[in-house]
Order: C-alpha cells, then sequence, then structure tokens
C-alpha cells in the first residue's frame, strides 16, 4: 500500500541547496561586520523555560500570548521553543555573570525562532535572524552604533528600498504616566475602537497605535504622543542617538507612533523596512531594554539590540551572482576493480587541499563524463583496463597514467600539477 507523501509543517520551509550560498553569505557579511565592531558569537538553546518569555518579553504581548510553542517535557517542566533571541541571551549574561567583564558585553547570534503566526509570503512560524546585542552600557553612542552596523549589513546585502523609522520611549515613570493618558485617551472614544483594541485598553494600549481598523486610527490621531512627554535625560538620549545618525549618514524618519511588540524596549527603538517586500515589509528592527536584565533576575543593566530576519533580508536583496563549486578532479572509471584505485585517488587528492569527487551511481562510463562536465571538473581521470587517462578539460590534453594504484596517483598529482593546480 503507497503512504501518504510527508510535508513539512505549515509556516516551516526547507533550506535548499540553491539557497544556502545566499544564506552563506549573508552569515559571512554578519559575522565580519559585527565581530569587526566587536561583538562575539553567542548561540543559547533552542528551548528555554516558558517563564523566561513570560516575564522578559512581556505576558499581555501578542508573543506570549498567542503565539509561543509550549509544551511540558517528560520531568513536567514548561518549556518553550525561543520565539525571540533578547531575553535568552539577557538570561546567558545574567547566568554567566557577564557584568564582570569589561562593559558593554557585545553579543551576536544566527538562529531560528518560533511564533505560531498566520503563515504567508515573509512570515514564517519558523524563521531565522541575525540579531546582535550591546549589554551593559546606556551611552547613545551604544544605539548609535548599533544601528549603523545594522545599516551597514542591509546596504551590503544589496536590500533594496531601506527605510529607518525612529521613536523613543522614555524611560519606565514617563512610560508608565503616559499609558495612563493614552488609557484614559482610548477610554474616552472607546465606542470608535475596534473590540480587540478596546478589550486591551488595561493590558497593551500602545497596540492601539498599531491597529489597521479605520475606527481606531481615526482615535489614535488626537491621542497623546509619548515623543512629545520625554523627561528632559530622555529627550536628550534621543537627540545624541538622531545626532550621531546623521554624523554617519544615516538617514531616518522620527516615527512617534511606532510600537513594537515586545514589552521589553527602553528610550531608543526602530524599525527597518524595505519597499521590496509586501505586508510583512520589517526587515529588521531593535531598541533598548533597560530593565530587561534586572526583569529576568540579574543586576540593573541597560542594553540594546536589534534582530534581522534573514528570509526577509534575502526576499528584499538584490541576488547577487554566486560562482559555482569549484571541482578540481572527478574520478571516473570502468569496471568494479578500479573502485579501490578511484577511491584511493579520490582521498588522495582531498588530502592534497584539491576537490575531488567519484562516481558513486553506478553509471555507465559515458554517463560518468556527463557527470563530470556537469559539477564543472576541471580534470577527469578516466580509469579502465586498457588505457586510463588523465583529461584536463580545459586545454583537452590527455595523458596516459599507468602501473599499479601508486603510480596512478602520482601520474595523476603530476599530471593536475603541470596543468596549473
Ligand atoms: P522582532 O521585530 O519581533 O524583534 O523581529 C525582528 C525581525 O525578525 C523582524 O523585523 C522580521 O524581519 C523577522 N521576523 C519576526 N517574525 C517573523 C516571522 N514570523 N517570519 C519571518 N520573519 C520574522 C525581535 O525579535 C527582537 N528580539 C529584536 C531585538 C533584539 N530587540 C532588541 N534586541
Amino acid at each position: 500500500m503507497s503512504q501518504a507523501k510527508l510535508q513539512a509543517p505549515r509556516g516551516t520551509q526547507d533550506v535548499l541547496p540553491e539557497q544556502a550560498t545566499a544564506r552563506a553569505g549573508l552569515e559571512a557579511t554578519a559575522r565580519s561586520i559585527l565581530e569587526g565592531a566587536g561583538y562575539a558569537r553567542i548561540e543559547t538553546p533552542t528551548f528555554e523555560a516558558t517563564e523566561l518569555f513570560s516575564r522578559g518579553v512581556g505576558a499581555s504581548t501578542d508573543i506570549v500570548q498567542k503565539e509561543m510553542y509550549t509544551f511540558t517535557d517528560a520531568g513536567g517542566r514548561s518549556l518553550t521553543l525561543r520565539p525571540e533571541g533578547t531575553a535568552p541571551v539577557c538570561r546567558a549574561y545574567a547566568e554567566h555573570g557577564m557584568h564582570k567583564l569589561p562593559q558593554p558585553v557585545k553579543l551576536w547570534y544566527l538562529s531560528s525562532f518560533f511564533r505560531y503566526e498566520r503563515a504567508q509570503a515573509g512570515r514564517f512560524r519558523q524563521f531565522w535572524q541575525v540579531g546582535a546585542e550591546a549589554i551593559g552600557s546606556d551611552d547613545p553612542a551604544v544605539d548609535a552604533e548599533s544601528i549603523v552596523l545594522l545599516h551597514t549589513i542591509l546596504e551590503e546585502l544589496g536590500v533594496q528600498g531601506l527605510q529607518l523609522r525612529i521613536g523613543s520611549l522614555g524611560g519606565a515613570a514617563a512610560r508608565t504616566a503616559y499609558r495612563e493618558r493614552l488609557q484614559a485617551h482610548l477610554r474616552t472614544h472607546e465606542g470608535q475602537l475596534s473590540p480587540e483594541v478596546a478589550a486591551r485598553i488595561d493590558l497593551n494600549p500602545l497596540r492601539a497605535f498599531d491597529s489597521d481598523d479605520a475606527g481606531t486610527q481615526s482615535v489614535m490621531v488626537g491621542a497623546p504622543r509619548l515623543l512629545d512627554e520625554l523627561a528632559p535625560q530622555d529627550a536628550e538620549h534621543f537627540a545624541q542617538v538622531r545626532a550621531l545618525l546623521d554624523a554617519a549618514d544615516v538617514a531616518h524618519v522620527v516615527d512617534p507612533t511606532l510600537v513594537r511588540g515586545l514589552d521589553y524596549y527602553t528610550r531608543t527603538l526602530f524599525e527597518f523596512t524595505s519597499d521590496a517586500l509586501g505586508a510583512q515589509s520589517a526587515v529588521a528592527g531593535g531598541g533598548r531594554y533597560d530593565g530587561l536584565v534586572e526583569q529576568l533576575g540579574g543586576p540593573a543593566t541597560p542594553g540594546m539590540g536589534w534582530a534581522a530576519g534573514v528570509e526577509r533580508t534575502l526576499l528584499a536583496a538584490t541576488p547577487r551572482p554566486e560562482p559555482g563549486p569549484v571541482v578540481d578532479l572527478f574520478v571516473a572509471f570502468e569496471g568494479s576493480a578500479w573502485l579501490e584505485v578511484a577511491f584511493t585517488l579520490v582521498n588522495h587528492a582531498r588530502r592534497a587541499g584539491k576537490h575531488a569527487q567519484m562516481e558513486l551511481a553506478g553509471r555507465s562510463l559515458k554517463g560518468q563524463l556527463k557527470q563530470a562536465d556537469r559539477v564543472g571538473a576541471r580534470f577527469v581521470a578516466v580509469l579502465r583496463e586498457d588505457h586510463s587517462v588523465l583529461r584536463d578539460r580545459e586545454s583537452g590534453d590527455e595523458t596516459p597514467v599507468r602501473g599499479d594504484a601508486d603510480a596512478i596517483v602520482a601520474a595523476v598529482q603530476r599530471g593536475m600539477s603541470q596543468g596549473a593546480l
């Protein structure tokens, strides 16, 4: 009986070999720019205690309320596949006593994350992010440097139609006072709000700025703006971040309505969008989270960071022609008596640093030569009873190779080095 063909779960996708080169390019670009600026790679576990995200990301957020892959393990613990990377990195910072290192501690990651979201173009249930966190300094230069590095990475990858929106949420006290004023405004106009926004006035009033409901939007036009109410030191911090972005020629638009789906942000907040993407136009986002480490049980520590979606970045980037892999030698052979010589030859060539492949699928000699063409091998060694040869596919020259296995290996190596390999 034939079995039903299985598919990858909805919202997930395979990264196929043809996409691997572009991903490797993204990783190399991020690594070189971030490590050049003093960031070191960190990887945290794929799953964490559920409490890390309910405490860190915020119990009222969509992520925690609706989108987490949470399960109980055989030991009865509640665990969650990480929906984001900032809370885990801050957990690791506190757990490993990184506050004792010179500050700020700069960490970057490239990992996969999990959110039960409505799957659509550019939005997945398992997706990848490259992220960077600078923990331990509240200097506005940290904010600006972090944003400029992200901008450099996105530009270098050729992300089209980039726009940077930036805002500030101020400190915790200003935010609490503002929240109350905003709640009062929303309550006054409760009848015009979408039911979803109205239901969350107490829990998460800021999200009303993000609503695509027309009634809610008209209420928000007249809503008080946090940016107008920043405490002097927060306004000064924001002005300095902007001045440093200007000094680095990074164009940005101040957006007083910018909100993000995570509760840990304080002060600076930003998002990069690309007009090469559809509805899911956010390529990257981030901000400052000065209370997060403490909220997770560590010492009071400021922090700043961002994450860029790998799939979205690649979708928005200009594809670059990538050179295919180089194959120096393909070993073809006729008759099983030659298998061992072919195997030895390929291993020798690899040990000598050459990229070598051999026949592995029992093709006819003709089929093997076609395969050597397909992989673009520079040399083909043809091993057979009457006359074994080494063919230079570039010049068309053929050199006979004779003798026992060792002699053949030596002759092929000599022939390849004479052919400038
Ligand atoms: P986020 O805005 O939730 O921030 O995600 C950052 C980026 O990840 C988004 O701009 C988007 O490109 C990508 N992304 C998010 N969800 C999906 C999805 N379902 N499918 C595909 N791509 C997605 C954070 O995660 C914060 N941890 C960023 C941060 C770091 N803030 C401070 N430090």
